[in-house]
């Protein structure tokens, strides 16, 4: 019975001493397992393109660690790749670098940080980044997707467009982004509403385009014919991208300027009179003088062409003047409807077109050498002016041919 007993006891000790064993090693493979865990930047890491980038990948707790005896390596899979390649490896005194030239810092590794460092990241560097850590006996691994953007580059600028109407397109620009996907709205702030709105009314965008470094361009049309209401209003653009921490936004506010306009008008108005009372008075003076002779009448063609030819110069002179003056005035975004070319306020006072000037020029001289010509020969029929007054006639007549 004894021996029995004996036997029992020896049986439960050691079944006991197994329980023990096994929750030791339990614990034991906890404590490793708990040990050496390293740490990412989350699920995915966003990079800004052409910067020098650090992919984290840190020991929790960072432990001061021995790095001689230790591993770490990096691995990288981008684009379409199946497989893994080695970007850098360092272990015992051997260190292994890829062509990319990615690295990790000794220094840095001591103090349980194994981050890589990826000098000018490019799209193509977008992917799944691995890092593995060795520190005998134990192993740990991350891995952590790289997101490559790039930020918009935004700005406004206007643009007269003559063919569509003379309307005015204010451009909103963003360059150099990525990835393609944006949002480009417009927002507009009245005197009546003081809230800054959206509106989609007269708004075109135009297809994106692609740089030669895969980043993209794209540019929004606002389409404006500010009329006396729109003066004081706020036009916004409002961008919104990936990259961007928080939305972009440009504005300009639409001031009207009535009044400059009307100067310019009163100049063309004052000198068109005048130049009307000098040819009343010319021909008043024509008509006086009964007894007309043939040089008299070629005389006052003469002067009244140059009187047109200088009515013409000045006229150009005063059209192009505004024009000049809408282009520096682009960036302080006022302006009435920048005057454009030939558009002017009152269209009964509007100016020949330039084509319909060039056009008259060019006819311009050919009629007055057919004047002149029909002149001589009346000249001597008439046997007119005297011979002095005759050679000068001719003599201005060669002048003007040249
Ligand atoms: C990236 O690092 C290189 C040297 O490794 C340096 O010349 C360059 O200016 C750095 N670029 C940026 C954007 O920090
Ligand atoms: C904005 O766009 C205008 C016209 O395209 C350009 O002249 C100007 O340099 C641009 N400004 C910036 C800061 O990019
Ligand atoms: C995109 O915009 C940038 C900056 O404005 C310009 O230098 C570049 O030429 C543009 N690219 C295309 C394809 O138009
Ligand atoms: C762009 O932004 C507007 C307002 O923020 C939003 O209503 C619209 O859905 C966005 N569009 C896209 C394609 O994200
Ligand atoms: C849009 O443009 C047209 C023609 O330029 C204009 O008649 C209309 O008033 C504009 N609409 C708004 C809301 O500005
Ligand atoms: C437009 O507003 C500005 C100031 O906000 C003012 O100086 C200008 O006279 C106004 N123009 C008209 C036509 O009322």
């Amino acid at each position: 019975m004894a021996k029995r007993a004996a036997g029992r006891m020896r049986w439960d000790s050691v079944w006991l001493l197994r329980l023990l064993m096994s929750v030791l090693v339990l614990e034991r493979f906890q404590l490793v397992a708990g040990l050496l865990q390293v740490e990412m930047a989350g699920r995915t890491q966003m990079v800004f393109l052409n910067e020098n980038v650090t992919i984290f990948c840190k020991i929790r707790d960072s432990p001061h660690l021995d790095i001689k005896s230790m591993g770490i390596t990096w691995f990288q899979k981008t684009g379409k790749s199946e497989t893994y390649t080695k970007l850098f490896q360092y272990f015992g005194n051997y260190r292994e670098t890829s062509q990319r030239g990615a690295w990790v810092s000794l220094r840095s590794l001591q103090k349980g940080d194994a981050s890589l460092q990826l000098p000018r990241v490019q799209l193509e560097d977008a992917g799944e980044y691995r890092c593995e850590l060795v520190v005998t006996p134990q192993k740990a691994q991350g891995s952590v997707w790289l997101k490559v953007v790039a930020q918009p580059v935004s700005n406004l600028s206007e643009q007269v467009m003559v063919k569509d109407n003379k309307d005015r397109h204010i451009l909103c620009t963003s360059s150099r982004f990525y990835p393609e996907h944006i949002n480009i709205t417009w927002k507009k702030w009245t005197q009546n509403d003081r809230h800054f709105r959206e509106f989609s009314k007269n708004i075109t965008t135009d297809h994106i385009v692609k740089n030669e470094d895969g980043t993209f361009n794209i540019t929004s049309h606002l389409r404006l014919k500010p009329s006396l209401e729109d003066n004081g209003t706020i036009y916004q653009c409002v961008v919104w991208h990936v990259s961007l921490p928080t939305i972009q936004s440009l504005d300009f506010q639409l001031i009207l300027h009535p009044e400059s306009e009307k100067k310019t008008d009163w100049l063309s108005i004052g000198m068109i009179v005048v130049i009307i009372i000098g040819l009343i008075i010319l021909l008043y003076i024509f008509l006086k003088t009964r007894s007309v002779k043939c040089w008299k009448w070629c005389l006052l063609k003469r002067v009244c062409a140059h009187v047109v030819q200088l009515f013409m110069t000045l006229w150009s002179v005063v059209c192009q003047a505004p024009l000049s003056m809408e282009f520096s005035k682009q960036e302080h975004w006022n302006g009435l409807p920048f005057p454009s070319p030939g558009a002017f306020p009152n269209p009964e006072i509007e100016p020949k077109s330039p084509a319909f000037q060039v056009d008259s020029l060019l006819l311009e001289p050919l009629g007055k050498l057919e004047d002149e010509r029909h002149c001589k020969q009346r000249l001597l029929e008439d046997k007119g002016p005297s011979k002095l007054e005759l050679d000068q006639m001719t003599a201005s007549s060669t002048h003007q041919q040249i």
